[in-house]
């Protein structure tokens, strides 16, 4: 390898995160406007060609070794298995993270194309707050995604579960339970400042203390050691598996960050709450060479902040919410 995408508190980069569209065919209360979202046309995005030539970039020059596609919903994007073949081909380990209303139709033929696994994004197990939630009357179809890949041979299927005080505190152990039946791993996401509607207030996050107090009711849980990803993890001492908590607010891990992220119009972000982007596609598009991307993206993570710093006061909203940067 020739060099590393490093910031410059020494943090080395090697997780990309790329949307592929800011489509959704959910609206997520915390996640998108309940009205009014405007979609990006067509030729705002980049290609599967333009997605794969960054991917390569990043993969042959910096050595990232992991990609994950988000949204929006990523299973909107039209033949989106054949992007998942231009990447496995890149030979790093390659997720997404979805609604999983459309794995029932997709998960096979991703699996066959060279997905490695998914993540299922899930808020909750009651048919009616499941509507309320999403906007959207489809948690069976959800539940039969998480079947289907299970029944495709993802390991593992991760279940996010984005939890808010008083909407939907009181699932935890529902969730838990589930999750041990099933033999998925459910990770409890705390509730991040990146709604579109701007509700979110601390009041609102469940932390990942009071999660794990709740866990720990009903069941004797084990730490597991954490690795760069953004979850904390714990094991169910008698074997049903695993189960984690993101606590992106309550304790940030920022300090171990390795990702990077390109939203579907081709903005190259070292931060999920990043308030500056670097214009990738411009570059993409106006015949400069792999050594001026490269050079961008080098640049960009170089000038990377600390953390978020959710708490301070000085901290600022990025402009985009959740549904554009993705996730
Ligand atoms: P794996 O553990 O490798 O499966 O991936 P993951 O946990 O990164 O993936 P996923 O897309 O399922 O993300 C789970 C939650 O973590 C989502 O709510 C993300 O928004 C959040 N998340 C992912 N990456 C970051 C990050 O860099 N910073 C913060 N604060 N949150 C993140
Ligand atoms: N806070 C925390 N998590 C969120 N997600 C979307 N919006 C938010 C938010 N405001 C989660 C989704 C999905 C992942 C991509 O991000 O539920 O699992
Ligand atoms: Fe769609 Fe995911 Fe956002 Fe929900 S969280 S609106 S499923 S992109």
């Amino acid at each position: 390898m020739v060099a590393e995408l490093v910031d410059g508190f020494g943090r080395v980069h090697r997780d990309l995160r790329i949307s592929v569209t800011d489509r959704c065919n959910f609206r997520c209360q915390y996640c998108m406007p309940e009205e009014g979202m405007q979609w990006r046309d067509r030729a705002d995005l980049l290609t599967f060609e333009e997605i794969t030539r960054v991917a390569r970039i990043m993969v042959e020059r910096y050595g990232v070794s992991s990609i994950r596609l988000t949204g929006g919903e990523p299973l909107v994007r039209a033949r989106l298995p054949l992007l998942v073949e231009q990447l496995a081909s890149l030979g790093v380990d390659l997720a997404m993270t979805t609604n999983g209303v459309s794995l029932p139709l997709l998960a096979e033929e991703l699996r066959a194309a060279g997905l490695q696994r998914v993540n299922i994004s899930l808020d909750s197990l009651r048919a009616d707050r499941f509507t309320e939630l999403t906007r959207r009357d489809d948690l069976p179809r959800v539940l039969d995604g998480v079947e289907s890949a299970l029944a495709a041979g993802f390991d593992p299927v991760k279940v996010n579960v984005v939890v808010m005080k008083g909407i939907n505190d009181d699932e935890v152990l529902d969730f838990a339970e589930w999750g041990r039946r099933m033999g998925v791993v459910v990770r409890f996401i705390e509730f991040m400042p990146l709604d579109a509607d701007e509700r979110w207030d601390r009041s609102l996050v469940l932390s990942q203390q009071e999660i794990v107090a709740t866990l720990e009711e009903a069941y004797d849980l084990e730490p597991i050691e954490r690795s760069s990803a953004p979850a904390t993890r714990w094991r169910y001492r008698d074997g049903g598996g695993e189960v984690g908590v993101v606590a992106t607010v309550s304790e940030s891990f920022c300090e171990s960050c390795d990702r990077v992220r390109i939203t579907a119009d081709g903005q190259f972000r070292s931060c999920l709450f990043a308030t500056e982007e670097t214009d990738v596609r411009a570059l993409l598009r106006d015949g400069s060479s792999d050594d001026v991307v490269a050079e961008a993206l080098e640049r960009t993570v170089a000038a990377k902040w600390a953390g978020h710093q959710i708490d301070q006061v000085h901290f600022i909203r990025p402009r985009r919410s959740m549904s554009e940067i993705g996730g």
